[in-house]
């Protein structure tokens, strides 16, 4: 049998190679997947190796991430009990895809991964496997071996001799992208606790934020971002450089309690940088140019949407109806959105649109020179009050 792992070249998936060779006599081969998580992915792969993977592929999927599943869910305006932006939700499926068709190249017949079963990434790793091929094989080491704590993984690898870096002690589970980095465990088990300081990895601290705001403008095309302050750029590209930016900034930080899919709830600490301006700036340019009704609708099904990506079922036909209607109203967001960040805070300071429907002539205060008839509105609102009239009517005569 041959095994494609999931894997990050971390402790756990070290182990896990080990483990998977013994239990199931079987070929492992590894993937590592480039999602942005800014980790040496060679260094992943000759360790692998070294663990005793027969290969392992190092995927480059920064682009795709941002262009395919990023991208999309801002389009969407879609955040997870009104904190979360999704960047392990989004990421997870991006690097299922990419680890099925390693898995179809090699003829694998299983695939494995790190994920333990009290979490939503095994759903999501394993509803995209089944998505593309509905027979694969999955198997989740977490779930079956009877490691119940890192110090017994430690112990094992030390056994194994497999390579373990200086066992510093991992305060948090952290999970990095290009979209965010997510911190769950340790100290912060306790909701009531303020995260520490020195755990913020890519957002300066906003009370120590430059005393100088930044200007950064996005610019969009059907809902899609792609310029910064004038210079158009690729996805992955154009995410980094807002990523610094918020950043430096201070901008992007969230502290959430959220529930989990399994029935659980759970603190996490965010950093989405360059995704809080993103949805920012979108819903600015949206303002300006969708349609009232088809915002009004779009925002109705965000939440919906945000739930389905969050459950693990972006590769599922209701996600993909979603998303034909998101990408429809989004087809006239064009524009630009201008933004200040200054210690924490993004505030939108101006949009504009060459498709946008705000129209003065219609909506001023001085003369409109005929553009709106203002006795309109007596009939109009006559006409709403209909019913309400009715009823009231009805009441007040029982
Ligand atoms: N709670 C977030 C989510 O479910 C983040 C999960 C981070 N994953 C991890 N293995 N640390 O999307």
């Amino acid at each position: 049998m041959k095994i494609i792992l999931a894997y990050s070249g971390g402790l756990d998936t070290s182990v896990a190679i080990v483990w998977l060779k013994e239990k199931y006599d079987a070929e492992i081969v590894g993937f590592c997947s480039d999602v942005g998580q800014g980790e040496d992915l060679e260094a992943a792969r000759k360790k692998a190796l070294r663990t005793g993977a027969v290969s392992c592929h190092v995927l480059d999927q920064r682009d795709e991430f941002v262009r395919d599943f990023v991208f999309p869910a801002v389009r969407a305006g879609a955040v997870y009990e009104g904190e979360y932006y999704l960047g392990t939700a989004l990421a997870r499926p991006c690097i299922a895809r990419g680890m099925m068709e390693v898995a179809a190249r090699e003829g694998a017949t299983a695939i494995a991964h790190g994920s333990t079963g009290k979490g939503n990434d095994q759903i999501r790793f394993e509803l995209g496997a089944y998505w593309f091929n509905p027979s694969i094989k999955i198997i989740a080491p977490w779930r079956e071996w009877d490691f119940k704590s890192r110090s017994e993984l430690i112990a094992f690898a030390a056994a194994k001799n497999i390579p373990v870096e200086a066992t510093a002690d991992k305060p948090y589970s952290i999970d990095r992208n290009l979209l965010h980095t997510s911190y769950e465990g340790g100290v912060l088990e306790d909701p009531d606790a303020e995260p520490p300081a020195e755990m913020f990895q890519r957002t300066v601290d906003p009370r120590r934020a430059p005393e100088i705001p930044r200007e950064v403008s996005i610019g969009f095309e059907k809902g899609t971002p792609v310029s910064v302050d004038g210079a158009a750029l690729g996805p992955a590209a154009l995410l980094t450089e807002l990523n610094t930016l918020a950043g430096e900034h201070g901008v992007g930080r969230a502290d959430v309690v959220e529930d989990r899919f399994v029935g659980m709830k759970s603190r996490g600490v965010y950093e989405t940088p360059g995704g809080t301006l993103l949805h920012k700036a979108h819903r600015a340019v949206a303002s300006l140019t969708m349609d009232r009704e088809a915002m009004r609708l779009r925002d109705t099904l965000s939440v919906e949407y945000a739930t389905l990506a969050y459950r693990g079922f972006w590769f599922s036909p209701e996600r993909e109806a979603l998303q034909k209607l998101v990408d429809a109203v989004n087809e006239p967001v064009t524009g630009t959105a201008r933004l200040r960040l200054y210690k924490g805070s993004a505030t939108l300071i101006g949009r504009s649109s060459p498709r946008s429907l705000y129209r003065n002539d219609i909506v001023t205060f001085e003369d409109d020179r005929g553009a709106y008839d203002q006795k309109d509105a007596g009939g109009f609102i006559r006409l709403h009050a209909l019913r309400l009239r009715t009823g009231a009517m009805v009441a007040k005569a029982k």
